[in-house]
C-alpha cells in the first residue's frame, strides 16, 4: 500500500507553486493547519535536466530542500511531502528520480504534465506532453522504475479543448499511483474558471479501470467547505489548493477561527524571519513581497500597511511598520 491509499478521509493537498511553496512557506502553512485537513504538500517543480547536470544540480537543489523544522511539522501533522519534476526525456526522469530517492527525503515523486507556460511547453514538457501520449507513458514508467516511492502525475484536461477521458485513460495505462487533475486545458492557463465536471469524468473513468488510483481535483478551491462540496459532487478523492492559500493562509485550519490582525501580522514576521534564517542571501528579499499581501487583508488599514510594506528593503523596516500599526489601532 502506498501513502496515497492510507488516508482515512478525503485528501487535502497544498499545490506545488514556484517561488511560493518552498520549505519555509510549507512549514508556515503546516504550522497553522489542522492535520486532518492538510495531508500532502508539494515542493516547487524541479527540472530533471537541471538535476542531472553537475553544475545545474546546485542551482535547482533549493527547490528540493526540506528544513529540519519543516520535517518536524510534517511528522507532527502526519503529512506527506512530494517532489515534483518536469522535463521531456524519460532517461533524465529516471536519473533525476534516482537522485531524489537517494539524496533527499521525500515521500513521493510527482510528474508535472500541467504547466502551460510557453517557454516550457516549447521544450515538449509539462502540459505539452498531452500531445504525446506515448512519451508521457514512457516518462511515467521510467520514473517508476527508478524508485520505490509512489509516482503520481499532475496534469490538465487537454490542450485546446477538454480531452479528459482519452488522456486520463492513457495515463492510467502506465499506472501512476495518483493523478491530480487541474480542471483546465493548456489554453485556459489559469484565466478561466476551473471546470470540475472534468474531474467527475476522470473519477468515473478511474472507477471503471483503476479503482485504486486516487483522483485529486484542482482549480479554484477557496475553502474546506468548498472542497468538500466539490469532492461530493465529482467523486474525487481529494483536492489540491493553489491560489486559494493566497486569499486565506489559514484555509486548512478547520473549522475556521477568528484571525485577528495581531495573529496575521505576527505570522508575517515569523515567515520573514524563517525565510531569512533559511535562505540568507541565497534568495532575494523581493520574493517575500508577494507574501505580504497574504497576511495583510481582512482588517482595518490592511491595504495602507500593505502598500508601505511593499516599499521596504529589510526586516527591520517591516518590524517597525508592523509594531506601529499594532500600536496605533
Ligand atoms: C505562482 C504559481 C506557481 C505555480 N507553480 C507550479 C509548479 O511548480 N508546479 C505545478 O504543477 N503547478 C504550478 N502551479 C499551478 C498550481 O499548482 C495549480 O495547479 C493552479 O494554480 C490551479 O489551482 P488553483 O486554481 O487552486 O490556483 C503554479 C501556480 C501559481 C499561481
Amino acid at each position: 500500500m502506498n501513502f496515497w491509499q492510507t488516508f482515512e478521509g478525503p485528501i487535502f493537498a497544498l499545490a506545488p507553486m514556484e517561488d511560493v511553496t518552498d520549505t519555509v512557506f510549507r512549514e508556515i502553512v503546516l504550522s497553522i493547519s489542522s492535520p486532518k485537513y492538510l495531508n500532502v504538500v508539494f515542493a516547487e517543480f524541479t527540472s530533471v535536466d537541471g538535476l542531472c547536470h553537475p553544475v545545474g544540480k546546485d542551482k535547482v537543489s533549493h527547490r528540493l530542500y526540506i528544513s529540519p523544522t519543516e520535517r518536524k511539522w510534517l511528522e507532527k501533522n502526519k503529512a506527506k511531502i512530494v517532489a515534483q519534476i518536469w522535463g521531456s526525456d524519460p532517461e533524465k526522469f529516471h536519473q533525476a528520480t534516482k537522485i531524489i530517492t537517494q539524496e533527499y527525503d521525500f515521500d513521493g515523486i510527482d510528474i508535472n504534465m500541467g504547466c502551460p507556460v510557453r517557454k516550457i511547453v516549447n521544450q515538449i514538457a509539462c502540459s505539452e506532453l498531452i500531445k504525446f501520449p506515448n512519451l508521457a507513458k514512457e516518462i511515467i514508467i521510467a520514473t517508476k522504475e527508478a524508485t520505490h516511492l509512489p509516482v503520481s502525475v499532475k496534469t490538465r484536461t487537454g490542450i485546446k479543448t477538454h480531452n479528459t477521458e482519452q488522456w486520463i485513460a492513457n495515463l492510467l495505462e502506465a499506472k501512476p499511483t495518483a493523478i491530480t487533475l487541474h480542471a483546465r486545458t493548456q489554453k485556459m492557463m489559469s484565466a478561466y474558471p476551473a471546470e470540475w465536471q472534468q474531474v467527475k469524468i476522470a473519477a468515473e473513468l478511474r472507477n471503471q479501470i483503476a479503482a485504486e488510483t486516487p483522483i485529486i481535483g484542482n482549480g479554484d478551491v477557496i475553502s474546506i467547505d468548498d472542497a468538500l462540496q466539490k469532492i461530493s459532487q465529482t467523486g474525487a478523492d481529494g483536492v489540491m489548493v493553489g491560489r486559494g492559500i493566497f486569499k486565506n493562509p489559514f484555509m486548512f485550519n478547520y473549522p475556521q477561527e477568528e484571525y485577528t490582525k495581531e495573529v496575521r501580522l505576527k505570522l508575517l514576521l515569523r515567515h520573514l524571519d524563517l525565510f531569512l534564517e533559511t535562505w540568507g542571501d541565497e534568495k532575494s528579499y523581493q520574493i517575500m513581497k508577494k507574501f505580504f499581501k497574504i497576511y495583510t487583508s481582512e482588517f482595518a488599514g490592511a491595504s495602507d500597511l500593505r502598500a508601505k510594506l511593499m516599499q521596504t528593503t529589510n526586516r527591520n523596516e517591516v518590524a517597525l511598520l508592523v509594531s506601529e500599526h499594532l500600536d496605533e489601532q
